[in-house]
């Protein structure tokens, strides 16, 4: 990690190596932030860091980190608790999402997905409050899922690991509304990246998803959901459909094709 030590305000974002995390980075960067940059593909990072610290004149560093692993995920504590100058924002955007139903999943994914989705956001947005706080100001993004809004058959563990992003997050983000902090997740639906390639109706692109957040940012909502029809689809499923009538129409959609 290169020393930052300018005046400028700094943006820690996990997941950047592609996809909505690198799209972070790229508006952070070009909104003036220095950005420490954490995945595990070191070449991917690099080439990001490179890129945007030449067009903006900001700082870029790297931090690479397997967020399935609780030593990575303590020692990347330790940089937010005790080794960056400055932290403003987080974006807690690495993810995994396993295919499959849950007994057909390789179980060392399921676990992993746990500990990325949940368990290590949890323990960064866990540091960045507390550091935010004696700060009194940050932001904290997570990125959580349209999947998370409700039950889905066939897509289980990802959309109940969405659902704890979701809860947590909103939760959080009252707790520490009188410290300073600003604390929202955002939710993607299908969005057009690495994980999630290939066409579709509807799909959304990576910066659309950071427009949304960054829209968010100024207004007090705990969480809010990336394009119309997929907020659409969340206000349906959470407030209008029953239960009943939600999981029965999400398990045929998410039926795998015979
Ligand atoms: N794309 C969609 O349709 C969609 C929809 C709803 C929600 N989301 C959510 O959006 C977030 C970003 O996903 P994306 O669509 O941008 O996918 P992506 O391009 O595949 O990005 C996933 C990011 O997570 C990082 N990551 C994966 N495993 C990791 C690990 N073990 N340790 C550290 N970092 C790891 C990846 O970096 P490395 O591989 O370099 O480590 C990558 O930077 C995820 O939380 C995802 O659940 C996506």
């Amino acid at each position: 990690m290169t020393t930052m030590n300018s005046s400028r305000p700094l943006a820690l974002i996990t997941g950047a190596s592609s996809g909505i995390g690198a799209g972070f980075a790229r508006r952070y960067a070009r909104e003036g932030f220095d950005l420490l940059l954490v995945a595990r593909s070191e070449t991917a990072l690099q080439a990001l860091a490179d890129e945007v610290s030449a067009k903006h004149s900001i700082t870029a560093s790297v931090h690479m980190a397997d967020l399935s692993d609780p030593t990575d995920v303590a020692r990347l504590v330790e940089v937010i608790t005790d080794h960056l100058p400055r932290i403003d924002h987080i974006v807690n955007s690495a993810g995994t999402a396993p295919e499959g139903d849950i007994d057909r999943m390789d179980p060392e994914d399921l676990r992993r997905m746990v500990d990325i989705n949940i368990t290590a956001l949890s323990l960064l947005s866990r540091a960045a409050v507390i550091r935010m706080r004696d700060a009194g100001s940050g932001t904290i993004i997570n990125i959580a899922s349209g999947a998370g809004y409700q039950p889905l058959p066939h897509l289980s563990a990802y959309a109940a690991s969405k659902a704890y992003v979701i809860r947590f997050t909103e939760a959080l983000s009252e707790e520490h509304r009188s410290h300073g902090l600003r604390i929202f997740s955002v939710a993607p639906g299908d969005t057009d990246t690495p994980m999630n390639p290939g066409p579709g109706k509807n799909k959304r692109q990576a910066h659309q998803v950071v427009d949304t957040a960054w829209k968010a940012m100024p207004t007090k909502a705990p969480s809010v959901v990336d394009g119309r029809m997929n907020s659409l689809v969340a206000t349906l499923s959470t407030r209008v459909f029953s239960k009943h009538f939600t999981l029965r129409t999400a398990e045929k959609m998410m039926r795998p094709k015979a």
